[in-house]
């Protein structure tokens, strides 16, 4: 029997391990994290994270082969495979702060997997991690091993929160990358022995370690210049008139590029893209490659310029003040059935109508009132460092309220912003949202899921990314 371990059980370490766990009865499968909280969790009823299908996978499983757990030093030790898919943020000090991937929580699994294995082991690098850090893990591990072997794997995971179990079950691909070694590849085929079982093995890539390790920083790269690309088109469109919808349409039909992730919004949020992005570019600058660095430095740019021009946009329109003026926002994660919010652009865009002195009402059905206090109050970076969780502001003293439905945000309010684009916010009734708002009504889609000429009939001024401006809006332009 293979016995797995899981070093971290977050919302890429939970959600794998139980879809291997179901796949694989045969296998058991322990994730094991410091956090005793995120642990209770994953052994109660209510699991610590929100993902459409999780709670039926682990049902099925969770005591049967299926365990989570705090004693990390014993079952590191007993298993064959240990994944790491601890938390690899951006640094907020010291050399490389602001870009450079934190391997404290890295380095600190690796000494302990050297500290308790008495067995040899393959260590599976499941985040997502600077490349060539397999080469720092085998020499922490060959340094303290006490004849212990090990051989590495980098196997980056691609799912997307909200489709984490639709995208573990039948991935486009699978990716393990290990040493050309027979060791290595040994190593390799029991990894993709425990795959093989769902994933049929066209789907299963393998590749030395430093492809593998690069191509998980590449792809989310490539995905987020999409969207970049597709936002700075938005802009364009604003000002000539054209439709982005119609655009990314029209260039998504070229099979060349395809339609997908060609969507315009109020920017891209998650944990993953700007702290990949951000990773690559000081990667780039270590190997002395400026020019690289700066290419994709620019997708994080443009995504910066998209959250504050809706900013712009929203105080520009309202005659260049929001002081004062109750503003609805809708949507708090970074994106619809998930309840993350990790650089959701909804902290931002908060962030800027506050600086304005906007009186902000948030409501999201899966966000709480506590973790968006959190959220405003934490400095840039912090969010996904535990030690830091500590609040610097005085949430308190912020102008903002957490509704528990969207007609509630609205009551009374001068504009409402869309940011997350759940589908209960295509079916509103704004009609009745109409009625119970200051006038004139605004309404800022960040999300593109609202028909503007509808809401205009009702009388709404409506802005939409990237979307024929109305007369009021061309009236009042916003300096970007
Ligand atoms: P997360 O913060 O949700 O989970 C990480 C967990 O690791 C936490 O619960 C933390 O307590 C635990 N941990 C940290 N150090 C530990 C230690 N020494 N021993 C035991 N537990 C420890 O993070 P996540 O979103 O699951 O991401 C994990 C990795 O996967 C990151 O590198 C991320 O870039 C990558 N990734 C994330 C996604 C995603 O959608 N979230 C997708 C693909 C890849
Ligand atoms: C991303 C990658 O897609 C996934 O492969 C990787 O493993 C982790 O990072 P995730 O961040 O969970 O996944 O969600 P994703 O669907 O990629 O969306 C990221 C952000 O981009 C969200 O804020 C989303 O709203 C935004 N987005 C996405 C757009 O603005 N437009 C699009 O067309 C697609």
């Amino acid at each position: 029997m293979v016995k797995i371990c899981c070093i971290g059980a977050g919302y890429v370490g939970g959600p794998t391990m139980a879809v291997i766990a179901l796949k694989c009865p045969d296998m058991e499968v322990v994730v094991v994290d410091i956090s005793e909280a995120r642990i209770a969790g994953w052994n109660s009823e209510r699991l610590p994270i929100y993902e459409p299908g999780l709670d039926d996978v682990v049902k099925q499983c969770r005591g049967r082969n299926l365990f989570f757990s705090t004693d990390v030093e014993r079952y590191v030790g007993e298993a064959d495979v240990v994944f790491v898919s601890v938390n690899t943020p951006t640094k907020t000090r010291g050399l490389g702060a602001g870009k450079a991937a934190d391997l404290t929580y890295w380095e600190s699994a690796a000494r302990m997997i050297a500290d308790v294995s008495r067995s040899d082991k393959i260590v599976v690098e499941k985040s997502t991690v600077p490349v060539k850090t397999a080469e720092a893990i085998e020499k922490i591990l060959a340094h303290n091993s006490r004849g212990v072997r090990y051989q590495i794997l980098s196997n980056p995971e691609f799912l997307a929160e909200g489709t984490a179990v639709r995208d573990l079950f039948a991935p486009d691909r699978v990716l393990i990358g290990g040493r050309e070694t027979p060791e290595g590849q040994a190593a390799v085929k029991v990894l993709k022995d425990v795959y093989a079982r769902w994933v049929p093995e066209d789907r299963i890539i393998t590749t030395n370690l430093w492809s593998a390790e690069l191509s998980k920083l590449a792809a989310n790269a490539f995905l987020a210049q999409r969207i970049s690309s597709v936002n700075a088109i938005s802009a364009l469109c604003e000002a000539t008139g054209a439709d982005v919808t119609e655009v990314a349409y029209s260039i998504g039909k070229d099979s060349r590029i395809g339609p997908r992730f060609l969507s315009a919004s109020v920017g891209f949020g998650g944990s993953c893209f700007q702290k990949d992005i951000l990773n690559l570019v000081y990667i780039c600058e270590c190997y002395g490659l400026p020019e690289v660095a700066d290419y994709w430095r620019q997708v994080i740019g443009i995504n910066d310029y998209q959250k504050s021009r809706f900013v712009n946009r929203v105080v520009s329109s309202m005659f260049n003040t929001v002081a004062g003026k109750k503003v609805a926002v809708l949507g708090f994660a970074f994106k619809k059935d998930t309840g993350d919010t990790r650089e959701t652009p909804a902290i931002d865009v908060c962030r800027g109508l506050l600086g304005d002195k906007a009186v902000v009402s948030i409501y999201d059905p899966q966000v709480t009132e506590e973790q968006v206090r959190r959220d405003l109050a934490m400095n840039k970076f912090d969010w996904d460092h535990p030690r830091h969780l500590q609040p610097v502001g005085e949430p308190a003293d912020q102008p903002v309220a957490v509704t528990s439905d969207a007609y509630e945000a609205a009551r009374d309010a001068h504009a409402v912003c869309i940011l997350t684009e759940w589908e209960e916010f295509r079916n509103l009734d704004y009609g009745r949202m109409y009625d119970i708002m200051q006038k004139p009504a605004f309404v800022f889609d960040g999300r593109n899921i609202v028909d503007p000429e509808k809401l205009r009939d009702i009388g709404f001024i409506v802005y939409a990314i990237g979307k024929p401006l109305d007369q009021w809006l061309r009236d009042m332009p916003a300096v970007a």
